[in-house]
């Protein structure tokens, strides 16, 4: 779930490369850290609660200078607690084998209760709660002097996920890797290798990397990688060159990742649209969905699947859909759609949407599609990601990293995306040439549009100031514009710790406003789009209960301003683009209110930045 860091070299120290890696990690949220050298004697292992500053201090207090010179080999973790509880004892990596063997792991092993048991008949004895310390014994359980074998052989017994390094001094040249529905990368470089379960811990390094595939296992040598199925058969993965360097995943001079990436959308936009529009045509060229016409205009309903923001992003999407192409359009939360039995099958597409694409609600609602029969297609951020893979087809954002937990250009890069979709698949139906000209106008407007919210950003930090000691917010939003709400109201929440709800503007007065005073301010989405008028009725009743309005309204409509207490003016868009447009002010209204709340913007409490446990 977390992260997993290991270095392996004939001369180059290891505890630096392995505590700027974990340093790279930690914007996926952790809660604990820990490392483990092969010493020519023996394991040195080293693990702190908290961060990775406290565990390099731990190290630099601890690691004497010759172990730090001769220990060349070593793997570090971030753990993000699944089970037990944040504490020493629980921060990876486990040991077996008399302290000979360290593994660490992200997942979940979900039969771990019965291996335990097991291993605990035969004289084992445990020291942690997690789930992860059986992968440990199983491991030197095994191991009759082919640590790979011990490992293909324990990893068969394992239901549930896993990205693992493990070393051990009985075979202290060696690293072993493996992964199943948790991402490892290994990182080639001239001398040394670099493994990581994140290409942002690796790009440092080298930008030659090889990803494995789920039911992978490696064994890593100074000097050679070898990969194996689970049978241990060998298998061949290709080398491939990352197409970004150190500068995208760096600050670049902002304060936070998050208004980093907030001011990155203009570019990242323009990135995700270059080549991908046919002014003359009036459509898209989404090569990646690799779809004729004949198939798309066979395609009788859209199922859109994501979580959390990318399930905002799909929401927007089925608006998109429906007006465009004249489809019916459901967004699916991910999880609930993957569990409730659903009825897909080949006449349906479903469009799986995931920034970082291991997501495992979202991976499992794929499987589960693509079992079904459907065509599925996934919008992703990260290349080579496992939905990306697993789909087959699709549609990459080219958004470039994201680093903040709390997502916001894939936001805006996956409505985008939608946007062009339905204007191809529309195309394919009912949309007009001169329509379809219009929406190209439309989307290669996007990131200008983008830079003007952007300049807005100083009004916008002014509202944050009034209301940032508010501890309850609503945000209210009507047709195309109620997604946004929830995104806004999310941002907020998981940023600011303000607790703050998302609500079609109709829906308020049907419960929600009982809760509404002075105190509750109320930001409502007011763009100058067909439904407006209506969602100023909704102001109203917000304002005679007293509660506060701020209001995003469109630049000119002094109607709209006159309405509500503070107006923040975006610029007058269409009603396709109005969910960007305002979504970008939400962003950085909801990073105003956490930083002027003192928060951790780039790490917030208990979040982690991909999620790859059910
Ligand atoms: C967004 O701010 C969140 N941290 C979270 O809701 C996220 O969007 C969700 O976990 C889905 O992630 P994915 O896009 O990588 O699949
Ligand atoms: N399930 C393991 C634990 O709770 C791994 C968590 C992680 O992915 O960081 O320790």
């Amino acid at each position: 779930m977390c992260g997993i860091v290991g270095f392996m070299s004939r001369n180059t120290p290891a505890a630096g490369p392995l505590v700027s890696g974990l340093h790279r990690l930690e914007y996926r949220g952790y809660d604990s850290a820990g490392v483990a050298l092969v010493a020519p004697d023996g394991l040195r292992v080293y693990k702190q609660t908290g961060k990775v500053a406290e565990l390099d201090a731990l190290l630099k207090r601890e690691l004497s200078e010759e172990d730090r010179r001769r220990c060349t080999i070593g793997i570090a973790h971030t753990r993000w607690a699944t089970h037990g509880l944040p504490t020493r004892e629980n921060a990876h990596p486990h040991l077996a084998g008399g302290g000979t063997l360290a593994l660490v792991h992200n997942g979940i092993v979900e039969n771990y209760a019965s291996l335990r048991a097991g291993l605990e008949k035969r004289g084992v004895q445990f020291v942690s709660q997690t789930d992860t310390e059986v992968l440990a014994h199983l491991v030197a359980h095994y191991d009759q002097g082919d640590l790979l074998a011990a490992t293909c052989k324990a990893l068969r017994r394992v239901e549930g996920t896993y990205g693992i390094a493990l070393v051990s001094a009985k075979h202290p040249g060696e690293m072993i890797v493996a992964r199943k529905g948790s991402p490892l990368v290994i990182g080639v470089g001239e001398s040394d290798i670099v493994v990581a379960s994140d290409v942002s811990a690796i790009v440092a390094f080298t930008r030659q990397v090889i990803y494995l595939k789920d039911g992978d296992v490696a064994r890593i040598t100074p000097g050679s990688v070898d990969i194996h199925s689970l049978d241990n058969a060998p298998v061949s993965r290709e080398v491939q060159e990352v197409d970004w360097d150190i500068g995208a995943i760096e600050k670049g001079g902002y304060e936070h990742f998050m208004l980093k990436e907030i001011f990155e959308q203009p570019d990242a936009l323009r990135n995700t649209i270059r080549g991908r529009l046919d002014p003359t045509g009036g459509t898209a060229i989404l090569s990646g969905l690799n779809l004729s016409p004949r198939e798309l205009a066979a395609i009788r309903r859209l199922v859109i699947i994501g979580c959390g923001t990318s399930l905002h992003a799909g929401m927007v999407g089925k608006y998109l859909f429906e007006d465009l192409a004249d489809i019916p359009a459901s967004p699916e939360q991910a999880a609930e759609f993957r569990y409730c039995n659903p009825i897909v099958g080949p006449d349906d597409w479903v469009i799986a949407l995931s920034q970082s694409g291991e997501t495992a609600d979202t991976l499992a609602a794929v499987r589960e599609s693509i079992r079904k029969g459907a065509l599925v297609s996934g919008l992703c951020n990260v290349v080579g990601s496992t939905i990306a893979r697993e789909a087959g087809r699709g549609v990459y954002l080219h958004a470039g990293p994201e680093i903040s937990v709390a997502s916001t250009k894939a936001f805006t890069a996956q409505v985008t995306a939608l946007l062009m979709t339905a204007l191809k698949l529309g195309r394919t139906r009912r949309l007009s040439r001169e329509e379809g000209i219009r929406l190209v106008a439309e989307i290669m407007r996007i990131p200008d549009l983008i830079s003007a919210v952007l300049e807005r950003n100083d009004a916008i930090a002014r509202a944050a100031e009034k209301h940032a000691n508010a501890n309850d917010m609503f945000f209210i939003g009507r047709g195309i514009l109620y997604p946004t709400a929830l995104e806004g109201a999310l941002k907020i929440k998981e940023i600011a710790y303000v607790h703050a709800e998302g609500y079609q503007a109709a829906e308020l007065k049907h419960g929600p406003i009982a809760l509404l005073c002075p105190k509750t301010p109320v930001v409502a989405l007011l763009a100058d789009i067909p439904g407006k008028e209506k969602t100023l009725g909704n102001v109203q009743e917000c304002r005679a209960r007293r509660a506060p309005v701020i209001g995003l309204v469109t630049e000119g409509d002094s109607e709209a301003a006159a309405a509500v207490d503070d107006a923040i003016t975006l610029p007058p868009t269409s009603r396709e683009l109005a969910p960007i447009v305002s979504v970008v002010a939400l962003q950085l209204f909801a990073y105003h209110v956490a930083r002027l709340r003192g928060c951790e913007i780039d790490q917030p409490r208990n979040l982690a930045k991909s999620v790859t446990v059910e």
